[in-house]
């Protein structure tokens, strides 16, 4: 069952997600010391991470106890433009009061193989005796043909069911990424979507209230197995969803 949370618009989003991210935070602190949280890439979120570099945000979460990962990266440069973590450092990190040792980027500049060996190496150091990472929250975004973090439709990276980690060549967008894989994914305690704007809406009814098909969607694959699932919408991308 998809929970559907619709705001009036992009801004409402950012700021509901900002709030899921701090209400999630002070929880996991509160309960083990730790807060484990995935970030999600491209430009909806953008505006939630520069509220949470707001003083009335960032000052209701301990920044030494909150872990950053990213759910994936595209395979350029830390510098680059298109890197989600560049991204998140100039929103959030160049604005609160986080260790380094905290921020758990995936080094997008190393072969993509290696990137996402390296990743997966350091998540199970954290979760050394598990089958799976169990994050806290997971923030996703979805692209208008219905990928999420970087399972796009059609790549190698679907099939995945053993990694938690996985190198993904997509030819939609002619380059490498590194994205966490659908399971590692599953296996959080929250995972949020972030959809915003009128031309997402055709692909959110299909993926939310159509023919299950993950090839095609991959978004659909993202189905926690023991966590909530939140989709934070704003009226335009939900217009056309149940
Ligand atoms: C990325 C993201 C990707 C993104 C969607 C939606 O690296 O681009 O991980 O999955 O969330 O493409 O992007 P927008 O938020 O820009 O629409």
């Amino acid at each position: 069952m998809s929970d559907l949370h619709i705001s009036p618009d992009k801004d409402a989003v950012a700021r509901a997600a900002a709030d899921l991210f701090i209400v999630r935070g002070r929880a996991a602190i509160a309960q083990r010391g730790f807060y484990y949280v995935v970030l999600a890439g491209g430009s909806t979120p953008k505006a939630t991470y520069q509220l949470l570099a707001q003083p009335e945000y960032a000052a209701r979460l301990d920044w030494s106890k909150t872990h950053l990962f990213w759910g994936d990266e595209r395979c350029v440069e830390p510098d680059d433009v298109q890197s989600n973590y560049r991204m998140v450092r100039e929103a959030l990190l160049n604005h609160i009061p986080i260790t380094m040792d905290n921020v758990h980027r995936i080094q997008g500049e190393i072969q993509p193989h290696e990137a996402a060996e390296q990743y997966e190496k350091l998540l199970r150091r954290i979760w050394s005796n598990a089958d799976w990472p169990r994050f806290d929250l997971v923030l996703l975004g979805m692209g208008d043909d219905g990928h999420t973090a970087s399972l796009f439709p059609h790549t190698a990276a679907l099939h995945e069911n053993k990694r938690w980690v996985a190198a993904n060549y997509v030819e939609r967008v002619g380059m490498w990424r590194v994205t966490l894989t659908a399971p590692a994914i599953n296996h959080a305690a929250c995972v949020a979507f972030m959809v915003t704007g009128a031309s997402k809406a055709a692909r959110l009814k299909e993926v939310l209230n159509g023919v299950y098909k993950p090839q095609e969607l991959p978004a659909q694959l993202i189905a926690p197995t023991d966590g909530d699932l939140l989709w934070l919408l704003d009226a335009d991308a939900a217009r056309l969803a149940r």
